[in-house]
């Protein structure tokens, strides 16, 4: 991309001298203000200038952490003086509360669509008709990559963006102001930039919400360990993103926006391709691919170098725009219908190819999910070699009645992942037989499928499945769960076959395993303790995140969130009733059911409970906070020896915890309480030795009755 003359970000002076002695009177805290401000006005336009890198010119110019460390200066300046927040800040994308719904906008000018074509003759009667409505004056086209993406309308007033709306059906749209904000790619303020002697401030940009192929990859991948499902193409995903009601979430996806179309009624625009340079001297994210054709031969050039180039692209398009690139001319050409005579879109055939299905084999995921995947000779398409292509699940093959040994059609097309959409019959080998899903699962514990009802996956439900423990534990580890530095998908691998993991509560007995680590391949002193030092960190985690990192079938971050606000303490939830859990809003009975197996999985108690010794957050902060700091068992600590005849142990530390107390495993100098049950053991001595208070089961029965939890 070119150089972009950038009067937007032209920085002010990164600090000032210090001016104590100018302001003999002011406060201490208007001084502090007064450089703040300063500070903030710097800080601004330096993420502004890093996004427009980032976002527009895509060429950054300093690390993730950087920017961070810039915006979280930011956030920390503007919470303490929170009078100098202005909406235009880079900490201000993200600002609305959740809506109900999106309120109506009417477009001024409606959002044409385009007429398609995927034959080069329909191009050339387009030629015609165009170069018949010109009659003989000559023209030029514009040629642009069609980004496969969600169009939208931004309104700039005063060089500000004021409103954003969908397309909706070309005459009215939805308010989506809040939800676009957060592209960090979208200008919130531009400087005006001169035409022909006038400020260009107020305006309206069209242009389309895509994402990049890796975040969407990288966001089916997460949807899919969830048990969430995936989402068919980036524009599916962009679409539904923009739709959410919630600006917090569609923050959460990295959208990304490409501007095509000005429109202001403060001065006559000439051409479209002086256009996309105007929009790129605004600071909106262009396009960089576009050129100008001369002839439809240029036109075919265009179409044919992208047909293959396209594979290169970081996201995705699904063919070419051909506009007639004086604005003036596309009046006189006018619009039929819905769609105008000036442009046309050229689209891409998917691209398809046969070959052999070897085999079938299963994909045992983190949640059991067992998925079918199609083992094919090798074959080169769009681009790629491709082996393997999911078959989803058994529906998907005893529908396109796939057998081992058939030719099957391999697609890439809008899907971006190749799909097998069907099989050449003429080519079946006469000794094909239909193909059986296997009952058992493939692991070496060969336990039984389970096929919920009503739903069309398989399930492995065995915890120590190892297929699935490498996924447990690697999610379990995942930044967006306990973000356990170091502990990442060729560490955990290692670790399972040293026979050093085998659930996510042997995370936490890694340290009494110092010596075994370090004589493992790649590992030292200094990478041992980074380790153990992270695992410890992640004892801090919220107690949400350490929910949705259980892995619990169909508890995705956001569910997650949902049953820790509803249940701010693991055994509550873990007692829950099917229909308890149902009654919370936006929990339906897939996941309700999913959670209530879950807890009743006696192989899970044991991990459980494992990870409650280790310390991990077993409660909401707010609901720690909530315990009582009054009362008899307030921030005392009890042991527990014994069996109890009244209830069991796991019960006696959740009533002690509800209550305000503490309850550790063993005996010592802090511990304030012994609780006796029958055939207590070595602890009971420990604590006589220790001359620590004892309670009998009536005495700590009565303690309880007389002491009720909150
Ligand atoms: S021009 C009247 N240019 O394709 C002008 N559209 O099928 C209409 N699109 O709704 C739009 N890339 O969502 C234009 N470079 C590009 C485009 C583009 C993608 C989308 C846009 C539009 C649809 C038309």
């Amino acid at each position: 991309m070119a150089a972009v003359f950038l009067p937007v970000l032209g920085l002010t002076r990164p600090t000032m001298p210090d001016q104590e002695s100018l302001f003999p009177e002011e406060s201490d805290r208007e001084r502090r203000r007064r450089k703040a401000e300063q500070r903030i006005r710097h800080l601004r336009e330096l993420i502004r200038l890093h996004d427009y890198y980032y976002y527009v010119e895509a060429q950054p110019r300093i690390s993730d952490r950087e920017y961070d460390a810039l915006f979280h200066e930011l956030q920390r300046l503007e919470a303490e003086f929170p009078e100098l927040v202005t909406p235009d800040s880079p900490t201000q994308r993200v600002g609305g509360e959740p809506l109900k719904e999106f309120a109506h906008v009417q477009h001024r000018i409606p959002m044409l669509s385009l007429d398609n074509t995927y034959s080069r003759e329909e191009l050339r009667e387009f030629d015609r008709r165009v170069r018949d409505g010109l009659r003989g004056e000559p023209y030029r086209y514009v040629a642009e990559l069609k980004y496969d993406g969600v169009s939208v309308s931004l309104h700039y007033r005063e060089g500000v963006f004021v409103l954003g709306a969908s397309r909706g059906d070309g005459l009215t749209g939805d308010d989506i102001t809040q939800n676009l904000r957060t592209i960090r790619g979208l200008p919130l303020r531009v400087q005006p930039v001169d035409y022909h002697g006038v400020s260009l401030t107020t305006f309206e940009v069209r242009g389309e919400v895509y994402l990049l192929l890796e975040d969407f990859h990288r966001i089916n991948r997460q949807r899919e360990e969830s048990g969430e499902r995936p989402f068919a193409n980036p524009r599916n995903l962009a679409a539904g993103t923009l739709k959410l009601l919630d600006p917090r979430e569609v923050a959460r996806r990295p959208l990304r926006l490409v501007c095509y179309y000005l429109l202001t009624d403060q001065v006559e625009l000439q051409f479209q391709s002086e256009n996309l340079r105007l929009l790129q001297r605004l600071g909106f994210p262009t396009d960089p691919h576009w050129t100008v054709c001369q002839t439809l031969e240029e036109v075919f050039a265009y179409i044919d170098h992208w047909e293959s180039a396209r594979e290169e692209l970081p996201f995705q398009i699904d063919g070419i725009v051909l506009k007639v690139d004086s604005l003036r001319q596309q009046q006189q050409l006018g619009t039929v219908a819905r769609a105008p005579r000036w442009a046309i879109a050229y689209k891409y055939e998917a691209k398809k190819a046969t070959t052999r299905l070897r085999a079938i084999t299963l994909q045992v995921g983190r949640t059991g999910k067992v998925t079918p995947v199609a083992e094919l000779e090798p074959v080169f398409l769009a681009g790629s070699t491709i082996s393997r292509a999911t078959l989803h699940n058994a529906d998907y093959i005893r529908k396109l009645d796939l057998r081992i040994g058939d030719t099957v059609i391999l697609e890439k097309g809008g899907e971006v992942i190749p799909k097998v959409s069907g099989v050449v019959r003429e080519r079946r080998p006469p000794e094909a037989v239909p193909y059986v899903f296997p009952s058992l699962c493939p692991c070496p514990k060969k336990q039984p499928l389970y096929r919920p009802p009503g739903e069309v996956d398989y399930y492995c439900d065995h915890p120590e499945c190892p297929w699935q423990i490498r996924r447990r534990i690697e999610h379990f580890a995942s930044r967006r769960a306990m973000d356990i530095e170091g502990l990442g998908e060729r560490t955990v691998d290692q670790l399972v076959r040293a026979g050093l993991l085998h659930t996510i509560a042997d995370i936490y007995d890694l340290h009494l395993h110092r010596d075994e680590l370090l004589q493992l391949e790649r590992w030292g002193e200094k990478s041992v303790e980074n380790l153990l030092t992270a695992i410890e960190a992640s004892k801090r985690r919220p107690y949400h995140r350490f929910l949705f990192g259980l892995g619990i079938r169909f508890v995705g971050e956001e569910v997650a969130k949902l049953l820790a606000t509803a249940f701010p303490r693991l055994e509550a939830l873990a007692q829950a009733s099917r229909e308890e859990l149902m009654r919370i809003p936006g929990i339906g009975e897939r996941i309700a059911d999913s959670v209530f197996r879950f807890f009743r999985d006696s192989r899970q108690w044991e991990i459980l409970e494992r990870l409650r010794r280790a310390g991990l957050p077993f409660a909401a902060e707010e609901a720690v906070r909530a315990t009582p700091a009054m009362g008899f068992f307030a921030g005392k600590t009890f042991v527990l020896t014994g069996e109890l005849a009244s209830m069991r142990r796991e019960q006696a530390r959740a009533e002690i915890e509800r209550r305000g107390g503490r309850v550790t495993d063993s005996v010592s100098r802090r511990t304030d309480y012994l609780i006796v049950g029958a055939h207590p053991g070595s602890k009971l001595r420990k604590a006589q030795e220790l001359g620590i208070q004892q309670l009998s089961e009536a005495e700590f029965l009565a303690l309880l009755a007389q002491h009720p939890a909150p």
